[in-house]
């Protein structure tokens, strides 16, 4: 079926956007599995596939509407020296998400393409449950102090 254009760069521009936040986040896990907190390693790995499969859904609907995926392009990684800016970096990935989503959301119903504004709203779901996870840990961090923290994330 042939897509809007329209909506197939705006379902580009969401995949970079996945991408980079896979490859931050497959950073940020093999850093923690290096420090030893097993319990955050798998959190943010876990996070990493998460975002995996909305590229996958976004490649499948952009193949689908007759576009051409872009795979080989990632924005600005931002990749944090330690675990409290690790958070950070991931907090602002997350929260431009949600306001990217949103907008694609917005420009999916305008051009009345509600079949992919389901998708879109499936996935801002999971980034809303990201942001959310997010600020539990640094809910945690600010309560307990960043050394009890992270002795929580050793096995
Ligand atoms: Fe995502
Ligand atoms: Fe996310």
């Amino acid at each position: 079926m042939k897509g809007d254009p329209k909506i197939i760069d705006t379902l580009n521009d969401l995949l970079t956007r996945e991408l980079t936040v896979v490859s931050q986040y497959m950073v940020h896990s093999e850093m923690c599995d290096n420090w030893g907190f097993d319990k955050l390693h798998e959190t943010i790995q876990k996070r990493a596939v998460t975002e995996m499969k909305h590229a996958e859904s976004l490649i499948g609907r952009i193949i689908f509407l007759e576009g051409i995926p872009i795979v080989s392009e990632l924005e600005k990684l931002h990749i944090g020296a330690d675990v409290t800016k690790m958070f950070a970096n991931d907090h602002e990935a997350e929260l431009d998400a949600v306001k990217r989503y949103n907008e694609g959301i917005q420009v999916c119903g305008d051009a009345k393409d509600f079949a992919t504004r389901e998708i879109l709203e499936h996935i801002l779901n999971d980034e809303d449950n990201h942001v959310n996870s997010i600020e539990e840990a640094q809910d945690q961090i600010t309560q307990m102090g960043i050394q009890v923290f992270l002795s929580t994330q050793v096995k």
